[in-house]
């Protein structure tokens, strides 16, 4: 008999039916007339589902002591109507057999609330929990609906490389790849030869897959990366990974107000996908992680972004009266407190800014004729502030010759860059989505370490 995944059971499972459950075991209540209730989980959705197992099921009492929280079962049953409230149909069990048990004394994932920082020393349990699995669900969803909104939309999928030799964001966050013996080498010299590494020069993870995918862009069209990242930057904040997942479509022909128009259209589609989709899952968050989830997700997917130029976010930010911990000037980056400020209490709704002064901002970006400013877009939403970074390229060759000089970069390194704008150059656009980001704004999780299954931050790669 094929097993039966308990989602279905409870969506669509029919009074008479017989159906083969498996999964771990909630909780067991056993009743004075002999029988037991059991709910069982087995991660395809929030709610479990209640099965009556009578006394005289075959081998049930020479197991039934251990059927406890945690342990994981196999069970054949029919389906009846329940009586009890919350839920549609019930089992009738009538087999039953024990896979493993969980020791009450020493499973740590008792039926109680835990703490997020205790899940976390635990991350390859945390996924039983209801937490856990709504994130992991809603995670899915996510995923499924990016490559759904590019499919749909002509954009082709590419992978561009983990390990490069080049630091696209420029801020020199990279980690280092090598196989070079390095106790060894600090014992007997004090430089060390990236001739005589692996690849021959010096190596890192990547922080973007941008460069890359410029390439594509301009030869097969629109195109996105959906691939993990990584950033040795030592911020311990609840929104920074040293790894994350970033989305980075790449279009040709894409000024900046496509850029931001494609931009919003990708927000909506996705906070309109878990509503659909998840509809369950979405309940959970707002009831029990933060009751304010569900009416920011519909009202970003319904409503449309504010674009403000960076100029007029800092006259906003210096005349509002409110008091920062760090000072608001032009030329500044913007901190999270002054984003969060802007889309949580002054527009009250996701907004885009764009042309940031170029001394913060990136080689990549094109120099707006203000000789001041880039052609740079950043989207940001209440709870979270930044979620997408991205820009309209510079596609002029000699001036984004003199904007690498300028941020310190050989054009040298980057040859095969600028043969972009050597050969058939383009105005082209992209941005880049933080996967993480997202699940952290939909879910309403306080720390995005609990919205990616084996969070990396400085001193912590453990699982
Ligand atoms: O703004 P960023 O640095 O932009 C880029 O990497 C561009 N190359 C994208 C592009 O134009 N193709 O990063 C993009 C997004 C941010 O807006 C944020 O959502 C996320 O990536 N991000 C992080 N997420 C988690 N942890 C970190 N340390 C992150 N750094 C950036
Ligand atoms: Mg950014």
């Amino acid at each position: 008999m094929k097993r039966t995944r308990i989602a279905h059971v409870l969506a669509e499972g029919q009074p008479g039916e017989t159906h083969q459950v498996c999964g771990w075991v909630r909780t067991r209540r056993d009743s004075k007339q002999g029988f037991s209730f059991i709910e069982l989980n087995d991660g395809s959705s929030m709610q479990g589902l209640q099965i009556v197992v009578d006394a005289d099921v075959p081998g049930f009492e020479e197991i039934h002591k251990l059927i406890t929280t945690g342990a994981s079962l196999r069970l054949v049953g029919k389906l009846q109507e329940s009586p009890g409230k919350g839920q549609r149909v019930e089992m009738v069990a009538s087999e039953i057999e024990l896979y493993g048990t969980a020791d009450a004394d020493t499973y740590p994932l008792q039926k109680k609330r835990h703490s997020f920082e205790f899940l976390r020393e635990i991350a390859h349990l945390r996924p039983r929990t209801n937490t856990f699995g709504a994130i992991t669900r809603v995670r899915n969803i996510l995923s499924a609906g990016i490559h759904e909104f590019f499919q749909t939309r002509g954009f082709q999928y590419i992978q561009t490389p983990v390990i490069t030799t080049s630091d696209c964001e420029g801020a020199g966050e990279m980690f280092q790849v090598t196989t070079l013996n390095l106790e060894r080498i600090a014992q007997i010299q004090t430089e060390i030869d990236f001739n005589q590494d692996f690849f021959g020069r010096k190596a890192s993870l990547t922080v973007s897959g941008q460069l890359e995918a410029e390439i594509f862009a301009c030869a097969i069209g629109e195109c996105y990366t959906f691939g993990p990242t990584f950033r040795a930057e030592n911020s311990n904040t609840t929104r920074h990974l040293a790894e994350f997942w970033m989305i980075e479509p790449e279009m040709p022909f894409y000024d900046l107000n496509d850029n931001m128009e494609l931009a919003e259209e990708f927000i909506q589609f996705l906070m309109k996908a878990v509503l659909e989709k998840a509809p369950d899952d979405m309940q959970f968050f707002n009831d029990r992680i933060e009751n304010t989830v569900l009416e920011t997700v519909k009202q970003i997917a319904e409503t449309p972004f504010e674009r403000v130029p960076y100029t007029e976010a800092i006259e906003i930010l210096t005349s509002s009266g409110e008091k920062f911990e760090y000072p608001v000037k032009w030329g500044n980056d913007l901190q999270s407190e002054h984003e969060r400020f802007l889309t949580e209490k002054h527009f009250k709704k996701p907004i885009i800014l764009f042309d940031y002064p170029r001394t913060i901002k990136p080689f990549y970006m094109r120099c707006n004729d203000d000789g001041k400013t880039v052609r740079a877009m950043d989207v940001l939403v209440p709870r979270i502030g930044e979620i997408i970074g991205g820009s309209q390229r510079e596609e002029r060759l000699d001036v984004l010759e003199n904007r690498m000089r300028e941020c310190d970069l050989n054009p040298d390194d980057y040859w095969w860059y600028l043969d972009l704008r050597r050969f058939g150059t383009v105005p082209h656009s992209g941005f880049g989505l933080g996967f993480e980001r997202i699940v952290q704004l939909v879910t309403g999780m306080q720390n995005i370490r609990d919205c990616i299954p084996f969070p990396r931050t400085p001193k912590n790669a453990a699982f």
